[in-house]
């Protein structure tokens, strides 16, 4: 996909101050600093208009990035963030939520996962709970690069069994860094949004 504009179009922390219009939208979900935010940045080559950090918990709103006038992704904040209190993580916990379960423009949720390890308790849970609603999902493992290729195999392996991924459901091995993936999560993606 040729991008020829991404703006940031609003940073949303309630249902209200989402777009108006009727764009398809892809959420990008996932633990605090899996990726998801460089993931944005890798899919449109720019540096850094999704901001990110070496620290979890650097996104803490609904962030919708307008692509081309066509789609947005939408960044979402991470869970199983242990660091901020429980207030807060319940706060974005039903953010998220009200999102994912209200939003008619939602077309699919990519769920990012570290492929250096088998998915977590919280990223099981968000793959039942988006399955439970009907959400379309890919699984994306990034961090490709920091594991050996021999062993990309066997962690999509493991990932996929811990997950009980549904035969129809999409994994894709990805790096922001070195930009695997990418081109098969365009494909995926182009499905979505023409
Ligand atoms: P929150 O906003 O806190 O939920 O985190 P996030 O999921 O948006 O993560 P972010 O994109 O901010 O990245 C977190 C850290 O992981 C940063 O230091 C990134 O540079 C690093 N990172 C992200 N993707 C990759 C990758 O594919 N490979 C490597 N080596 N590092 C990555
Ligand atoms: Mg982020």
């Amino acid at each position: 996909m040729k991008i020829v504009d991404a703006e940031m179009v609003i940073s949303a922390v309630k249902p209200e101050q989402y777009p108006k219009d009727t764009l398809p939208e892809i959420a990008l979900a996932g633990r605090s600093n899996v990726g998801k935010s460089s993931l944005i940045n890798k899919m449109l080559q720019r540096r850094s208009l999704a901001r990110t950090s070496s620290k979890p918990g650097k996104t803490q709103t609904i962030n919708f990035y307008r692509i081309n006038k066509n789609f947005y992704f939408v960044d979402l904040p991470g869970y199983g963030f242990a660091q901020v209190s429980k207030t807060v993580r319940e706060q974005w916990g039903k953010m998220i939520e009200k999102y994912l379960t209200s939003r008619e423009n939602l077309k699919v949720v990519l769920l990012i996962i570290d492929l250096r390890h088998p998915p977590t308790k919280d990223d099981q849970m968000m793959y039942d709970w988006l399955k439970h609603y009907d959400i379309p999902v890919i699984v994306i493992g990034t961090k490709a690069d920091k594991i050996p290729r021999g062993k990309w195999e066997n962690h999509k392996k493991i990932a996929k069994e811990t997950l009980q991924l549904d035969s129809n459901d999409t994994f894709i091995l990805f790096s922001s860094e070195t930009g695997m993936g990418r081109d098969q999560l365009w494909d995926e993606l182009k499905k979505v949004v023409s």
